[in-house]
């Protein structure tokens, strides 16, 4: 259950994504690729476990947050019986149309509205969990919640792929001084106080995770390896950000319960 400050702090997250996609629908900018790091591990995953497509066939997985439905189309072409949350209505209806538009409507099982903090599914119902850049815009009480939900909703031996800000990347440690003071690792990114004006923009609060954090998150499984993935944007990018040098740092966290 939640209470009213965080239905407060919901309704204001799902203001701000609905004003987002409704800018992405229009500029037609939305993401239309399934993130590499989610499709990497998912799909390391399924080799390790020699899943068949027959198996495939008959695992349930959930993205929380999952936008445009990318990363739901890549697991449903698995073969895999898919759910996604959203709070934003207008990513979800843009879901849907993509998923139909690409003839894999019929994968899907559940698509809702929600917050990755409270979602309405019956324990041990999924047999994955994905999230990428969502847990990094909850604010502290509400991204505590989303990990417990990833854990009461995985069944025993479930897998849970994370996508998440690294504080090795370059927003973090230009902008660190700006950092609330009460709520180490996150800042509140705004036309303001940041530098570039591309990816980051007026997405509110960001977070930036440290390895640390993870075991507590993510109590109730039984491995947990965050692994980073950093690279350098192109010289002509960082420039274009207003930097000379740009890194773009995330942790991809595997864990299983
Ligand atoms: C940066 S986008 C990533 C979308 C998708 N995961 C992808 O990789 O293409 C963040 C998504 O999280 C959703 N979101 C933000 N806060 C959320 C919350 N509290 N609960 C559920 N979804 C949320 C947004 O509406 C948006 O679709």
């Amino acid at each position: 259950m939640l209470d009213s400050s965080e239905s407060l702090k919901i309704s204001s997250m799902e203001r701000l994504w609905n004003t987002s996609f409704a800018h992405q629908i229009k500029q037609g900018a939305y993401n239309t690729a399934p993130v590499e790091a989610i499709v990497r591990s998912v799909a390391h995953h399924f080799r390790a476990k020699e899943f068949t497509k027959e198996d495939c066939r008959k695992l349930k997985f959930l993205e929380v947050g999952c936008g445009a439905g990318a990363n739901l189309g890549w697991l449903a072409e698995q073969g895999v019986r898919i759910s996604g949350i959203d709070i934003s209505q207008e990513a979800l209806s843009l879901c849907h149309k993509v998923l139909k538009h690409k003839g894999l409507a019929k994968n899907i099982d559940i698509l809702t509205h929600g917050s990755a903090s409270d979602i309405a599914c019956p324990d041990e119902h999924f047999d994955g969990i994905i999230e990428s850049c969502v847990f990094q815009h909850l604010p502290s009480d509400l991204r505590v919640k989303a990990f417990s939900e990833v854990v009461r909703l995985l069944k025993p031996g479930g897998l849970f792929i994370g996508h998440m800000l690294n504080r090795k990347h370059t927003t973090y440690k230009k902008q660190v001084d700006k950092m609330n003071q009460k709520e180490p690792g996150t800042l509140f990114l705004n036309r303001e106080n940041i530098k570039e004006k591309i990816n980051l923009e007026d997405i509110g609060l960001t977070h930036f995770f440290t390895k640390s954090e993870y075991k507590k998150l993510l109590k109730g499984c039984s491995i947990i390896n965050p692994c980073e993935s950093v690279y350098e944007l192109p010289k002509v990018e960082a420039n274009r950000r207003g930097y000379d040098h740009y890194k773009h740092a995330m942790w991809i966290v595997y864990a299983v319960k």
